[in-house]
């Protein structure tokens, strides 16, 4: 496995190895990151995967200081799983100069969690497009548990033509339920036995709408009451179409139950597909 920190570095060694696919990371990986790789690496020669927590998207008050950051034991996963180039760049690398040309994604980046994070989508967008220009891989891979997200990039590579196929992985969950995170690591061990509640309220839901329920203001209510009551502060419940995040209409046979919510200083996210 070769760790690479400069984008010439990069480039050079991918020169050898076009057939390449790509699982770009935050770092401090978890079974779902690695879930992203077991899909990627039958599908190239050489599987390259990024580690780099980008300061665009997060917002002035939000967590980028205190991210973690486990490089040792992210390369020590990363090799167990077979991965052939790991790109480990630095700020400087990736920003050399104050980055002023930038994606504007569509409207949706001001739905759901793009309301609530102003430019968290924009910043994303951005250096995703960056990644896939330096590692120039045919596909990349991205998991549904950052829905919104999967959302924008697929848009981002269809409307600006890029020779990228997305392919979208199932969400990774611990045995309670919790949709594994990163930022799980900031739960007090009572909130970790709290955080479950979440992906079962949304479970609850999915069973009500699979149940003929149409009602689907007065179920984000119930959740959104359900989570304060056990001191949640959530930001949203919403459900909405799988294809764009747009309020269902009632002819909508494909829509996902996605929720926001703060439990103490941690934001979790998480969502449920319904398919009708
Ligand atoms: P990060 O949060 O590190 O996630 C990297 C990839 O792993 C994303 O595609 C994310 O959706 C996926 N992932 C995270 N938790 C998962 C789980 N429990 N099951 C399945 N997949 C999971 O998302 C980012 O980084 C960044 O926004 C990034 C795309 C790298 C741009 O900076």
């Amino acid at each position: 496995m070769d760790i690479i920190h400069s984008v010439a570095d990069l480039r050079a060694r991918l020169q050898r190895e076009p057939n390449n696919v790509f699982v770009p990371t935050m770092g401090n990986l978890h079974r779902g990151h690695i879930e992203l790789i077991n899909i990627a690496k039958p599908r190239a020669a050489c599987t390259v995967v990024s580690i780099f927590v980008n300061r665009l998207q997060f917002g002035p008050k939000e967590d980028f200081d205190r991210y973690p950051r486990t490089f040792e034991a992210d390369c020590a996963k990363l090799r167990d799983a077979g991965v052939d180039v790991v790109f480990a760049p630095d700020e400087r690398e990736i920003y050399p100069e104050p980055q002023t040309f930038v994606v504007e994604p569509s409207d949706l980046q001001h739905v759901l969690d793009g309301a609530v994070r102003p430019g968290h989508f924009r910043g994303v967008a951005t250096v995703v497009l960056k990644l896939f220009n330096m590692v120039s891989p045919h596909s990349a891979i991205f998991g549904k548990k950052d829905y919104q997200q999967c959302l924008v990039l697929s848009n981002m590579v269809r409307q600006l033509a890029l020779p990228i196929e997305i392919i979208l992985a199932e969400t990774v969950r611990a045995k309670d339920g919790l949709a594994l995170s990163s930022r799980n690591a900031y739960l007090t061990p009572d909130e970790r036995k709290e955080a479950p509640r979440l992906f079962q309220l949304l479970d609850k839901a999915r069973n009500e709408i699979v149940g003929g329920s149409r009602e689907y203001q007065a179920i984000e209510l119930d959740v959104m009451a359900a989570l304060a009551h056990h001191g949640w502060k959530p930001d949203y419940i919403a459900v909405r179409r799988q294809s764009d995040l747009r309020d269902p209409q009632s002819e909508n046979k494909k829509l996902v139950v996605l929720a926001a919510a703060r439990l103490g200083r941690t934001r979790l996210i998480d969502n449920v597909e319904v398919n009708l």
